[in-house]
């Protein structure tokens, strides 16, 4: 199986790893196939997300990625956060073996169960928003 070696420096040299101790809002997913486990901490304000840390246990595909997740959502608002696909984390790290796309979703779906986290503690997730968060409903990778 060969890593690009975006994905192996992510790997090696995880970026935002760890956890923010007044995070306005955490998403933990996992897969049930596989058992991996993702979390992520945000930090927000007035929609712009401050600070992004997570902790993965699981493959090195997931960890990669969800370095690059928080990399890429560091600074962005949350709408530009929720536009942030799997694919699109894949893309960032040149690519990913077709049999590990999967460990990428987890990264796309722990961002959103964060920022679904914050809108549920901040009078709701609006409703032009709510078919965003689909991607936390299917059973082989939510917790
Ligand atoms: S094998 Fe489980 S997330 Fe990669």
């Amino acid at each position: 199986m060969l890593y690009s070696d975006k994905v192996m420096d992510h790997f090696m040299n995880p970026r935002n790893v760890g956890e923010i101790e007044d995070a306005s809002a955490s998403g933990t997913v996992g897969n049930a196939k596989c058992g991996d486990i993702m979390k992520v901490d945000l930090k927000i304000e007035n929609n712009v997300i401050l600070d992004a840390k997570f902790k993965t246990f699981g493959c090195g595909s997931a960890i990669a990625t969800s370095s690059m997740a928080t990399e890429m959502i560091i600074g962005k608002t949350l709408d530009e956060a929720l536009s942030l696909t799997n694919k699109a984390v894949a893309e960032a790290l040149d690519g990913l073996p077709p049999v590990k796309m999967h460990c990428s979703l987890l990264a796309e779906q722990s961002v959103k169960a964060a920022i679904k986290y914050y809108y549920e503690q901040n009078g709701g997730i609006p409703e032009d928003k709510k078919h965003l968060f689909d991607v936390l409903q299917e059973d082989e990778h939510s917790v």
